[in-house]
């Protein structure tokens, strides 16, 4: 049991009572809606905003999680009335945040979500012609920046939690000064002749594309863009030097005094001391509900059985405690439950992943529990590898998570480590930025007209060598041109997926090998995480269910046979209603230990990119029985990560150089075939590829010339 003793206490800052040591007796919902919305920090400085948007064209706007930035803001716009001049929009660097948001301020505006306020996400789209406040992530509206160079239906546009730097954040910070500089000489433009400046350089062919879109914007007297970015880390500087010295002004946050508790020792099972942790608060701890930070939904899942379980043990008095997830991927219906209340006499434990550090604040939480890690991207631009780990938090996050705990009164955290160990870690992350593959978002850039991305301003520049890697690899995957211009027509399809650009390159080539139906099914599978799931108690059961699906050509068409397998269940139940087939199903998902919150989701994103891929008239057809085609389809467009067994079992990645295993859960953990092509690949103490299939080794030079054949 990890014993905690109480080292030291967060800097405890000045006490508030909102309601004056009264409860106040709330007549209905609207009422007691505006009367939090009033109690929050940011309310008392509504005008002093309002007067400095008004005033400046880009505002920094820092204030604490929690103290009403996300949701209140744009409200303020709305009722000042810079919907007039067109949308108010907000990104956010998760999917969840945007759409609890949206839920909670269209219950706010007391109107359906959809109308005045909307959301939108990949593949989901909850706004209309009537929408004025619109929540995004970034990078949605990255790419609705290549179909509206000037974002020209947006008077205003709020990068918020801009303090997290995402990729898509630090992009589009880049992009959004450029558009600002554009849009308010706009006024200028009487004709096509305008050329642009700079870095947003238009190649040629785009050129009567984007001065019709030029006119277009001037035609409708495209005001100047407000740009607002909203942080949660006190330091604005950098925001602020980016944007010539943009004014910040900070909002005053309530924060009460959080108890802070380590661990004397390291524990080796973090998952184990979490649960026990959660036991502990539960029976001996005053009400109030646990937040728990852990690394990714898989984790989250198992937490929640084994809660679950632990809680059959205990007597029946004591079992009144409730596990919700939050994670990005979960349907947003499942989302808004961590919000709920739940019945008087129980407690709520939230598992949620780094988006409850400050993206999203609920309500109720009195005691954090912190592991200390974190899933990242890591990046190594020498190889150009892109993999999954398990790292630490920073300081300035652990902070963060501490800090959830003392929102609605004095709170305790408990962070599952040393403090000899906090004192190691670093002060703050660094941007994703400098710790992830470019090619995305330089494919991005790219088809935005922005042809030197070394001249693009960058907040905090990558390395000049990620940069040149992801060019290298998008010229290999042939979506670039030897000028670096965008390939016509690859790279112009790439483009119009939003995906990695590896599998939009896998998805065009597949309607050339007559596979398209399966690797689109491939696609929406790789795109969520975790389809099987196998509890510890039930192992051998679930390796049977999984060998039942299992191809022994390896994971992708193991997926395939799992999508079409639960097609097939929902055909036998045609004749049912809708929920009803839906319970049956997620009956079937449990039977064959699959997830079915994975499996709907991929059902979803199945249904989204099959709009997309029918729209660009690419040919929808199945290959059949001829899985070999699929094979072949895959390495050619997976050739940059294809590896080679070594004498030794491990293989080694061919354009890269690097040593990896196949990871256990592979089918292909045992078979070990000569040569693979993989998905992912996750670093823990070794480095192991994931989603792995088999292919012939000669199929490379003929398929991939470009990389393996030997030059003449
Ligand atoms: O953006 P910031 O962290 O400054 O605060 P916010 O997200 O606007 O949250 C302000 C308040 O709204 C918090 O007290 C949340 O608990 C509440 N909220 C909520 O009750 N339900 C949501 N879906 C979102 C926020
Ligand atoms: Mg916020």
């Amino acid at each position: 049991m990890p014993s905690m003793a109480p080292i030291s206490r967060t800097n405890n800052t000045e006490q508030h009572n909102l309601f004056n040591g009264e409860k106040p007796i709330f007549k209905n919902i609207r009422q007691q809606i505006e009367q939090q919305r009033r109690a929050l920090p940011i309310a008392s400085a509504r005008r002093r905003l309002v007067e400095e948007i008004r005033k400046n064209d880009t505002l920094i706007i820092v204030g604490e999680t929690g103290s009403g930035k996300t949701t209140q803001l744009p409200q303020y716009l709305f009722d000042a009335g810079f919907h007039r001049d067109g949308v108010i929009g907000i990104t956010q660097p998760r999917r969840v945040a945007a759409i609890t948001v949206a839920k909670r301020v269209a219950e706010e505006c007391g109107i359906t979500l959809g109308q005045k306020v909307g959301y939108a996400i990949r593949f989901e789209d909850v706004t209309s012609s009537s929408t004025k406040i619109k929540y995004m992530t970034d990078g949605l509206l990255l790419r609705e920046a290549l179909l509206d160079p000037y974002l020209s239906k947006y008077s205003v546009i709020v990068v918020d939690e801009a303090h997290e730097r995402t990729v898509q954040t630090d992009v589009l910070l880049g992009l959004l000064k450029n558009i600002q500089q554009e849009r308010s000489r706009s006024g200028d433009v009487k004709n096509g002749n305008k050329t642009l400046e700079g870095s947003m350089q238009l190649d040629k062919k785009d050129d009567s594309q984007n001065i019709s879109i030029l006119n277009q914007c001037n035609g409708k007297k495209c005001s100047p863009l407000k740009l607002i970015v909203m942080s949660a880390s006190l330091d604005a500087r950098v925001f602020s030097e980016f944007f010539g010295g943009a004014k910040a002004v900070h909002v005053q946050g309530r924060q009460y005094p959080v108890e802070v508790f380590y661990t004397h020792q390291p524990e080796t099972d973090y998952i184990e001391a979490t649960l026990i942790t959660i036991f502990q608060i539960h029976l001996e701890e005053d009400p109030g509900d646990i937040l728990v930070f852990l690394t990714g939904q898989e984790e989250i899942e198992s937490v929640e059985r084994l809660i679950r379980e632990k809680l059959q043990l205990l007597p029946e008095a004591n079992r009144n405690l409730l596990a919700f997830p939050i994670f990005s991927s979960l349907p947003s219906e499942k989302q808004m439950k961590v919000f709920m209340p739940v019945a008087i006499g129980f407690r709520k434990v939230i598992l949620a992943t780094n988006i409850a550090e400050t993206s999203v604040t609920i309500p109720g939480i009195k005691y954090v529990i912190d592991p200390g890690l974190v899933k990242a991207r890591a990046y190594q631009a020498r190889t150009g590898i892109e993999s999954l780990a398990i790292v630490k938090t920073s300081k300035a996050q652990a902070l963060q998570r501490s800090g959830r705990a003392g929102r609605e009164g004095p709170g305790k955290s408990y962070r599952l480590y040393p403090e000899y160990e906090f004192e190691k870690l670093a002060n703050s992350t660094t941007p994703e930025i400098k710790r992830c593959n470019l090619s995305n978002v330089i494919l991005q850039l790219k088809a935005r007209g922005i042809n030197d991305i070394m001249k693009f301003q960058f907040i905090e520049k990558p390395e000049g060598i990620a940069i040149m890697k992801s060019l290298e690899s998008l010229y290999l995957l042939g979506a670039l041109t030897e000028e670096g211009t965008l390939s016509d027509p690859l790279g112009q399809q790439m483009v119009r997926l939003p995906l990695d650009p590896l599998y939009s390159k896998a998805l065009v080539l597949a309607s050339q090998f007559n596979c398209l139906e399966e690797m689109l099914i491939s696609v929406a599978m790789l795109s969520v995480e975790s389809i099987f799931y196998a509890p510890r108690e039930k192992l051998e059961e679930s390796r049977k269910a999984l060998k039942f699906f299992s191809s022994s050509e390896g994971d992708h068409l193991t997926l395939l046979n799992v999508y079409r397998a639960s097609e097939e269940f929902l055909k036998k139940n045609a004749g049912m209603n809708s929920a009803k087939a839906e319970k049956s199903l997620r009956r079937w998902c449990k039977e064959n230990f699959i997830n079915s919150r994975s499996l709907k989701h991929a059902r979803d994103i199945h249904s989204q990119i099959l709009r997309i891929v029918q729209q660009m008239g690419l040919r929808f057809v199945s290959c059949g029985e001829d899985m070999l085609l699929f094979r072949r389809c895959l390495a050619a467009s997976f050739f940059l990560k294809a590896a080679l067994k070594q004498p030794d079992g491990t293989y080694r990645v061919l354009s890269s150089g690097l040593i990896v295993q196949i990871h256990p859960s592979s089918v292909l953990f045992r078979a070990k075939p000569e040569c693979v092509v993989f998905d992912e690949l996750v670093k823990t103490n070794n480095s192991y590829i994931r989603n792995v299939t088999r292919i012939d080794y000669l199929w490379l030079p003929e398929l991939a010339p470009q990389l393996y054949a030997p030059e003449e």
